[in-house]
């Protein structure tokens, strides 16, 4: 199926795509100023200023540039003691990244289901998991299953909502475990009033092009420990110990945002909330444009969580819905809409075979009926109803042939 987006190219008169950057604001005088400078690489004030600009975000902390979330959860995951044979349990929900992270390390992961009314890490599930299905042997949790040393939890913060962490951070606590929190698809959602991305004892960002803000390709490190901060700003720069006669006493990272990268991200960072609130409008508007079709529902939002709806994403009961999720991908498309499945859950998925699986059957059925749709901050109110028009049309119908 063609994408209707050619590398390069401008999106095509039409077309609605599922979520596409929106450049603005003050970008171009400060990506032209490490231009005219040349501190267009790794060192430079606005990777400095990034850094700073999230951690004040954040509420305070100390926050360490990498070239991609993907970096800095493997990074993350190193300084939370993950080692190889460890297991690391993590949401079956999600984009595949935090679990590659883990593998980088030779640790497995244990996934688990999410709920089905937020879709993000069960917590009772993690609960029930570690009291009955781990032992403890001299200060450390055991894996009953698999012999394995279990170490850290990575909860996702998953399409722009926050995971439970409160409940999460009480197991980690009592069960001596770190806990990771990728929160690379979230920033600007709330927990309890609390800035996602600092709630766990490492956080993890990204500013990929699909993220709600941009580096062009970019993450971030977050973590309240001055200690852990330091080792991360060490492994991301190659772990140079004499920068004089280049010694080195352990293996580093190529991992360290350009300062033409930050300096996009800076100018993104100063209309976060602008975004943020362009998302919720197109939440609330597809919950309203949908509202009362048979079949459907959007992720609802908690009552404790203030959803940064980074992708607005439906489940299409089939039977109710009159077609199934693919098939009204397929019926979108046709009209010029993008829309795109949730993951293969990731117990389903052959690169992370050998892991754990605590049983997910919400995260298959959301696999099979999820469909998220277009999010771009900059979406027009006329595509959304083209969007919310078409949905509605289709409701009912038998799938198109083809
Ligand atoms: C849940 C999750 N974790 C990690 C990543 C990795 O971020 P990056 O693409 O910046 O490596 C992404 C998205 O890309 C993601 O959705």
């Amino acid at each position: 199926m063609s994408t209707s987006f050619e590398p390069g190219a401008p999106v095509e008169e039409g077309f609605i795509p599922l979520c596409v950057p929106e450049i603005r604001g003050n970008a171009w005088r400060y990506v032209k100023e490490c231009l005219d400078t040349g501190w267009v690489s790794s060192v430079g004030a606005y990777v400095t200023r990034l850094e700073n600009d999230i951690a004040a975000r954040l509420g305070g902390g100390l926050a360490v540039a990498f070239t991609s979330g993907t970096a800095a959860l493997h990074v993350a995951l190193m300084l939370a003691g993950v080692g190889a044979g460890d297991e690391v349990l993590l949401p079956s929900l999600t984009f595949i990244a935090p679990a590659f992270a883990v593998r980088y390390l030779g640790a497995w992961p244990v996934f688990c289901d999410v709920d089905p009314l937020y879709w993000q890490m069960d917590p009772d599930q993690v609960r029930g998991f570690l009291q009955e299905g781990c032992r403890r042997q001299g200060g450390q949790v055991i894996n009953k299953a698999t012999g394995r040393r279990v170490k850290a939890l990575l909860p996702v913060d998953l399409l722009g909502h926050p995971a439970d962490m409160d409940a999460l951070m009480e197991l980690a606590q009592e069960f001596g475990l770190t806990v990771v929190e990728d929160a690379t698809e979230s920033l600007g959602a709330l927990y309890k009033g609390r800035p996602v991305g600092g709630l766990g004892h490492i956080g993890c960002l990204s500013f990929n092009g699909n993220k709600t803000i941009t580096s062009g390709g970019g993450g971030m490190l977050v973590t309240g420990d001055a200690r852990l901060a330091a080792k991360a700003r060490y492994l991301s720069t190659q772990a140079k110990d004499d920068p004089l006669e280049y010694v080195h006493h352990q293996v580093g990272f190529n991992y360290r945002l350009s300062n033409i990268q930050a300096a996009l991200g800076c100018a993104q960072l100063e209309l976060l909330d602008e975004y943020v609130a362009a998302k919720r409008r197109i939440h609330q508007a597809y919950q309203e444009g949908l509202a009362g079709v048979p079949g459907l529902r959007l992720s609802a939002l908690a009552p404790w969580a203030e959803s940064a709806c980074w992708l607005s994403t439906l489940e299409v009961d089939p039977a109710a819905y009159g077609m199934d999720s693919r098939a009204l991908l397929k019926a979108l498309h046709q009209r010029r809409i993008q829309t795109r499945p949730l993951w293969q859950p990731l117990h389903q998925s052959p690169a992370l075979a050998g892991g754990h699986s605590l049983g997910c059957p919400v995260s298959e059925r959301l696999h099979g009926q999820g469909l998220s749709l277009p999010s771009s901050v900059g979406l027009a109110p006329a595509d959304q109803e083209r969007v919310v028009a078409a949905i509605r049309q289709l409701a009912g119908q038998a799938p198109d042939q083809g």
